[in-house]
């Protein structure tokens, strides 16, 4: 690839992109209120709440949005939003502690240790509205999750909706193109939340709905020739999903300066090592390097048998086995990665502000001395969203809609030490949940269905004998974005076969088990 042309591209893209920037401030929701910005076909990215009204004004943004978060205004400390922001002329909509943030800067109050809301809400419109579309109901249901509550508008703006605990649900200046709500519009429990962010992109902000998926793939295939220049990049595929799709946008952008690198460390599900393979160098014409580090991975785990610590070594280890691997390669500078939005807040958040759940090895394991540059293209997408960039991309369904695996493969997935053995019994299983849940036509129903093996043991009796085995654990969960998950209802005569068939073709195993539980509490991993 020549220069010219990657500075073209990268121009034509920056043209197309005049982004709705939501400003974050420390709460889970902004990445939600981008991508629901994303889905009325607007551009949006989230930016850190401490950028000065300069840097902001230099991403030249068609609208400004301020998430939620969970402080009060009233605390030290609490994130603020620069108060020239609110000078620029762009169009600015807060959302919960955004509109809190609004009242108090702007000179309105923001009442505390009133009686909060958290729920559903009933809202009624107490006045003539901008931002309350016609097509809004006066009075409907909203999504809540405060404990302040702004009691007084600041100088200019008007009160328009209200709740029986936020006297000031609502509040709007037109003339200074500045809005707040104190609910929620971007979660599904607020029933007309999209309207209102239809309503503040596309009717007061004047955003045009011409972003589309395809947008992804040109902004971010210029981004990458940009950055990458003519170095190399190696990728870590790790099979599923997200490299899958992380790999084929690297590709389109840089070709041959990408060389893929598969460690098969040993912990992947029944016949998938070959499948991946053959699907890389078929499909995808990708320069591919299949390393088998399987004894590796089984040695450094011997005896392992915490959690982090599985997670950590196999994270550790798999950049290792990248840069032994990388032979002629010794210039790449750059590697991809097909991180998501949920993995960067499971581990502390974007901006390290949420807590952490769990490591995620693509994310948390890597070491510190590391010597490749992360490129990480999906960073600001949920799976779906990964999904559809992939068909965009031209993958085969097989791998679209490949169910996601996590990067420590079986090793999670098993309670206790992982051995050769436990992986095989595991594997044959696994093979068992999938097989039957694709039989049944319920592939993409389900989010995820998998076998998790415990590190316990049962009686039972099969014939005459008594028998003391392991059980396996059926994990199955609907989801959209696996931050939230629920525990599928499978058929009963479903789970009927999977147990028939894992105690009689699965050796060792002599119970099985269904896992009812949602996501919170539960995670969807067992580890
Ligand atoms: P949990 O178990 O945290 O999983 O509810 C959420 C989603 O992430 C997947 N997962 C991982 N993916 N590396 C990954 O790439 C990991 O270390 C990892 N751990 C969990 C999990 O399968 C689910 O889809």
């Amino acid at each position: 690839m020549s220069e010219p042309r990657a500075d073209a591209a990268a121009s034509a893209a920056s043209n197309l992109r005049r982004p709705v920037l939501v400003v974050d401030f420390g709460a889970q929701y902004a990445q939600l209120i981008a991508r629901r910005v994303r889905e009325l076909d607007v551009y949006s990215e989230i930016v850190p709440n401490r950028l000065t009204a300069t840097e902001l004004a230099a991403r030249r943004p068609a609208a400004i949005i301020l998430s939620g978060g969970p402080k009060s205004v009233h605390v030290d400390g609490a994130p603020r939003l620069d108060p020239e922001v609110y000078e620029l002329g762009v169009p600015i909509l807060g959302i919960c502690y955004g509109a809190q943030l609004i009242a108090h800067q702007l000179g309105g109050t923001v009442g505390r240790g009133l009686r909060g809301e958290y729920g559903r809400a009933h809202l009624t419109r107490t006045a003539e509205s901008s931002l309350l579309h016609a097509d809004v109901p006066a009075e409907h249901d909203v999504w809540m999750s405060h404990f302040d509550a702004i009691t007084e508008v600041p100088d200019g703006f008007r009160a328009t909706a209200s709740t029986p605990d936020a006297p000031v649900a609502v509040l709007e200046s037109d003339s200074r193109r500045i809005w707040g709500v104190q609910f929620h519009p971007e979660v599904v429990h607020s029933p007309h939340g999209m309207t209102v962010l239809r309503t503040f992109l596309h009717d007061l902000a004047g955003c045009e709905a011409t972003w589309k998926m395809a947008s992804v793939v040109d902004e971010q295939v210029a981004a990458i020739r940009a950055r990458v220049g003519d170095q190399r990049a190696i990728c870590a595929l790790s099979g599923g999903v997200d490299s899958s799709v992380a790999a084929a946008l690297v590709h389109r952008a840089i070709g041959h300066q990408l060389t893929c690198v598969y460690v098969d460390t040993g912990l992947m599900r029944k016949g998938e090592s070959e499948q991946i393979v053959e699907t890389y160098r078929r499909n995808m014409n990708l320069e591919l390097i299949h390393v088998d580090a399987g004894d590796e991975y089984f040695e450094a785990l011997r005896g392992v048998t915490d959690p982090e610590d599985k997670r950590k070594i196999i994270g550790e280890r798999f950049i290792r086995i990248f840069e032994q691997h990388t032979g002629g390669l010794t210039e790449a500078a750059f590697l991809v990665q097909g991180t998501l939005y949920p993995d960067l807040i499971e581990s502390g958040g974007a901006d390290g502000t949420a807590d952490v759940i769990k490591s995620h090895h693509n994310v948390g394991g890597l070491p510190e001395d590391m010597t490749l540059e992360l490129i990480e293209p999906l960073r600001d997408l949920f799976k779906d969203e990964v999904r559809r960039l992939g068909t965009e991309l031209g993958l085969p369904d097989e791998m679209v809609w490949r169910q996601p695996f996590p990067g420590p493969g079986l090793a999670v997935r098993i309670i206790g030490e992982v051995t050769p053995e436990k992986v095989a019994t595991l594997q044959e299983a696994d093979a068992i949940v999938r097989e039957e849940i694709a039989w049944a036509g319920l592939d993409r129903e389900i989010w995820q269905a998998f076998a998790v093996l415990a590190d316990i043991r049962s009686v039972g009796v099969m014939g005459d004998e008594r028998t003391y085995g392991h059980p396996i654990i059926i994990r199955a969960v609907t989801s959209d974005d696996a931050m939230t998950a629920d525990w599928a209802r499978l058929p009963y005569d479903l789970l009927e076969k999977m147990s028939n068939r894992i105690t009689n073709e699965v050796v060792g195993i002599n119970r099985v088990v269904y896992d009812i539980t949602s996501k919170p509490p539960g995670t969807i991993e067992w580890e």
